[in-house]
């Protein structure tokens, strides 16, 4: 029975390698994400049931859920084991830790179950979205390094590539209009570019890349895919679809609760493994830990994401729809006047949607800014703040902040209006009882000047 288990749910002891009083330990599992191989040669098919199949971890004493390993640093029996794990000869994939900045077994059990979710090799988690896009920016480019990247993206990221990374690392980038993939072809000095950046659905404007394209012209030219899947865990799968990595805003979808900042890189072994050197590795270097208390929420709440998700789109669609029969101006990828939407529905996985944000249009930032106060403050259908995946609405007018980093001209040549209101579709209360006060918003709007 406990051998059927172990195979078909992929089930595994606690270690006990220091029990013996010995540093070699007889279990030797290379499932562990440095190993090139993934947990098991089960074939992926869909986020959630990799999830599923990824290696479950018990408690120390058999408790359903995996032990945190709250340790800074980690003993060693025999003092010569020290100098081979420094020397790169015994590491996690045997179960040999060194010191938490580099690897700890609580963030490396939710790195797995990230791999599992991108169908990536190997992932790693660090204390934020920004430092996973920094870190892997940095590992893949050298000063005089050149990225091509979408002219629609998060403003913190598209500080970090026109500002930041020019001045301290001599990076530079080019910003393009993803959606023509000529201009991307043309953007690309093959030879020079090192990476072609991207949302996989932009925030905020929502538009589609058209992932599989998009990386057939960068691998032609040798460059990396770096996918930012932030909106759309789930929903859409880049690496699946031919990128090479994908990093992750876990403090969003994934973490879901609005009280963690978080973030993850998904991807080759061998990039990521780069990324953890002791000499050369930007996260190892760096520095942008993930704490293993806070690795250990995290793992708990990712078996519930498909569910979570597929009622934050569920909504948005059934909102977006309903918004736009009232004559509102609202995009949103789900519906079929969306101009990407066959591109989504070719690429989605099964089942999960659309994604759970909408934005709606109101054309001038005074009347975004006064329908958020009436939702917030007379019909209580969501919360004023930014970031996404709560189980709340949160509604934000983008080109006045989570986007303010883009000047103006950047913001136009983004589709960035001035009036866009963002919403993450929360779950809370029923979808009924949440239209209610939507509408009621839009009535008390409508008193004052009909859309
Ligand atoms: C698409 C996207 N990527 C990355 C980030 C940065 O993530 P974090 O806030 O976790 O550093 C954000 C934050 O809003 C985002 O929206």
């Amino acid at each position: 029975m406990a051998d059927t288990l172990n195979q078909n749910t992929n089930i595994v002891a606690s270690n006990k390698k220091r029990s013996s009083g010995s540093d070699e330990c007889d279990h030797h599992d290379d499932s562990f994400f440095v190993s090139k191989k993934q947990s098991k040669s089960l074939v992926w098919e869909d986020p959630a049931a990799a999830l599923a199949n990824a290696r479950h971890e018990f408690g120390e004493h058999g408790g359903v859920n995996m032990s945190i390993e709250a340790s800074a640093t980690f003993t060693v029996m025999e003092p010569e084991t020290m100098r081979r794990m420094f020397a790169g000869e015994l590491g996690p994939d045997r179960d040999f830790f060194i010191y938490s900045r580099h690897f700890n077994p609580t963030v490396l059990n939710l790195g797995r179950l990230m791999a599992a979710l991108e169908g990536t090799e190997a992932a790693y988690c660090t204390a934020s979205g920004m430092s996973a896009i920094s870190s892997v920016m940095l590992q893949l480019c050298s000063s005089g390094g050149h990225v091509v990247a979408s002219q629609t993206l998060y403003g913190g990221t598209h500080a970090l590539l026109t500002h930041f990374l020019p001045r301290a690392c001599n990076i530079t980038t080019s910003f393009v209009d993803v959606r023509d993939l000529e201009i991307v072809k043309e953007a690309i000095v093959e030879g020079r570019t090192n990476v072609l950046y991207f949302e996989s659905v932009s925030n905020p404007t929502l538009t589609v890349a058209n992932i599989p394209e998009l990386s057939r012209i960068a691998h032609e030219k040798g460059v990396t895919v770096v996918v930012d899947n932030t909106f759309a865990p789930m929903v859409l799968s880049p690496v699946k679809l031919g990128a090479d990595v994908v990093v992750h805003s876990i403090s969003k979808y994934i973490s879901g609760a609005a009280d963690i900042i978080a973030g993850a890189v998904c991807g080759p072994a061998s990039l990521v493994n780069s990324m953890m050197d002791l000499h050369q590795g930007s996260l190892m270097l760096l520095g942008p830990t993930m704490n293993p208390k806070v690795a250990f929420e995290l793992a708990e709440r990712l078996p519930h994401l498909g569910l979570r998700m597929k009622e934050h789109c569920k909504r948005a669609l059934e909102y977006a729809s309903r918004m736009t029969k009232l004559g509102l101006k609202v995009i949103y990828p789900g519906l079929e006047d969306h101009p990407d939407h066959a591109l989504i529905k070719s690429m989605a996985n099964k089942d999960y949607g659309y994604g759970g944000i909408l934005c709606v249009d109101m054309e001038t930032e005074e009347r975004a800014n006064r329908l958020m106060n009436v939702l917030q403050n007379f019909t209580q259908f969501g919360f004023m703040a930014v970031s996404l995946g709560y189980y709340e609405t949160l509604m934000s007018c983008s080109g006045s902040s989570t986007s303010s980093e883009l000047n103006n001209e950047e913001k136009e040549l983004a589709g960035i209006s001035p009036g866009l209101v963002r919403m993450s579709i929360g779950y809370n209360g029923s979808l009924e009882q949440k239209w209610s006060q939507l509408d009621k918003a839009l009535s008390k709007m409508q008193e004052k000047m009909p859309f």
